[in-house]
C-alpha cells in the first residue's frame, strides 16, 4: 500500500475503537439520511468503507431479512471487526467484504441504494469511489454520502492552538492527497458521475462540555503524532505542547467547540 493510499488517520486499535463510538453518535443523523432517501424494506444496499461498524446496523434493520447489505472495507482489521459486529447483533442479511472501493468487482447496476460516510475525506481523487458508486448502483437507485468540510472547525474564544491544530490537519491531508474540504464538493461530484436530482443536507455541530465527540481533536492529535515527528513538521516537545494548550482549551467549559460541516448529499441514477 503506497503512503497516498493509506487511511490517512491511520488504523491503530485506538482509532478503530473511536469509528465504534463514532458510528453509535452519528447513528440519528444517518437515519435520517435513510429517511430521506427512502430506503424500503427489501432492498439491496452497499455500504462503502464501513470500518469496523459504519452504518451497517442502521442498513440492516431497514432493508429487513428481504434485503441485503453489503459491505466493502479495504483495512483487514476493520473488516474483521465489522465481522465480529454483524456476528454479535445476528445481523444474517450482512456480509463484509474485504476489498478497494475503487475496483470493487461487484455486479454493475444491481444495487437500490450505494452509500459511504467519512469516506472520501480520507482518500486521494474521491471521484473514483463516487464513480464506481454510481456504476454499482441499478438504474433509479440512490448513491449517497456523508463526509465533512473542516470549513467551520471553529472555537471561541479564539485559540492560537486551536488554529495551529486545525492548520497541521489541513496540512497533513494535503501531504496524503486528501481533501479536508470535500463535503462542498458531494453535490459536484454526484452530478460528474452521471447522477440527478441530487440533494444536500447540511450538519453542523456543537459539542457542550459534556459531549464525547467536543475532544475528536485530541483523539486526531494522537493518531497524527507519529507521521508529524516522522516528517519533521514539527518537534516533539511543541507537539507535546500544542496538545496540552488544545486539551486546556477544551476542557474549558466555557469554550465553544463548533465542528463542520457535515454534509449529506444523494442523488439518483437514471433509469
Ligand atoms: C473514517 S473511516 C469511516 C468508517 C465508517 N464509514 C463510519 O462512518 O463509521 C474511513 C474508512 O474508509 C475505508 N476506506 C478508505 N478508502 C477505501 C477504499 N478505497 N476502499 C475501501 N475502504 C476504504 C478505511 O479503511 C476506513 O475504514
Amino acid at each position: 500500500m503506497t503512503e497516498r493510499d493509506e487511511y490517512f488517520l491511520g488504523h491503530r486499535r485506538a482509532e478503530q475503537e473511536r469509528l465504534q463510538r463514532q458510528a453509535e453518535q452519528l447513528g440519528p443523523e444517518a437515519a435520517r439520511l435513510l429517511d430521506d432517501i427512502g430506503l424500503a424494506a427489501g432492498a439491496r444496499v452497499l455500504e462503502i468503507g464501513c470500518g469496523p461498524r459504519g452504518c451497517l446496523d442502521l442498513l440492516a434493520a431497514r432493508v429487513g431479512p428481504s434485503g441485503s447489505v453489503t459491505a466493502i472495507e479495504r483495512n483487514e482489521e476493520a473488516v474483521g471487526l465489522a465481522r465480529k459486529f454483524i456476528a454479535e447483533r445476528g445481523l444474517r442479511n450482512v456480509e463484509v467484504l474485504c476489498g478497494d472501493a475503487r475496483s470493487t468487482g461487484l455486479p454493475r447496476a444491481s444495487f437500490d441504494l450505494v452509500t459511504a460516510r467519512l469516506v472520501l475525506v480520507n482518500v486521494p481523487n474521491p471521484g473514483e469511489i463516487v464513480a464506481e458508486a454510481a456504476a454499482l448502483a441499478r438504474p433509479g437507485g440512490a448513491v449517497a454520502f456523508h463526509e465533512v468540510d473542516w470549513a467551520a472547525m471553529i472555537c471561541d474564544p479564539p485559540s492560537p492552538a486551536w488554529n495551529a491544530f486545525v492548520e497541521l490537519f489541513v496540512t497533513q491531508s494535503a501531504k496524503c492527497g486528501s481533501d479536508p474540504f470535500v463535503g462542498r464538493k458531494l453535490p459536484r461530484l454526484l452530478r460528474s458521475a452521471g447522477l440527478v436530482d441530487v440533494r444536500v443536507h447540511p450538519i453542523i455541530h456543537v459539542y457542550p462540555p459534556t459531549a464525547p465527540r467536543r475532544s475528536i481533536f485530541l483523539t486526531f492529535a494522537d493518531n497524527l503524532r507519529e507521521r508529524v515527528l516522522a516528517q519533521n513538521l514539527m518537534a516533539e516537545a511543541a507537539f507535546t505542547d500544542l496538545k496540552e494548550a488544545l486539551r486546556q482549551h477544551i476542557d474549558n467549559p466555557d469554550t465553544l467547540v463548533v465542528h463542520g460541516p457535515y454534509f449529506q448529499a444523494w442523488g439518483r441514477k437514471p433509469a
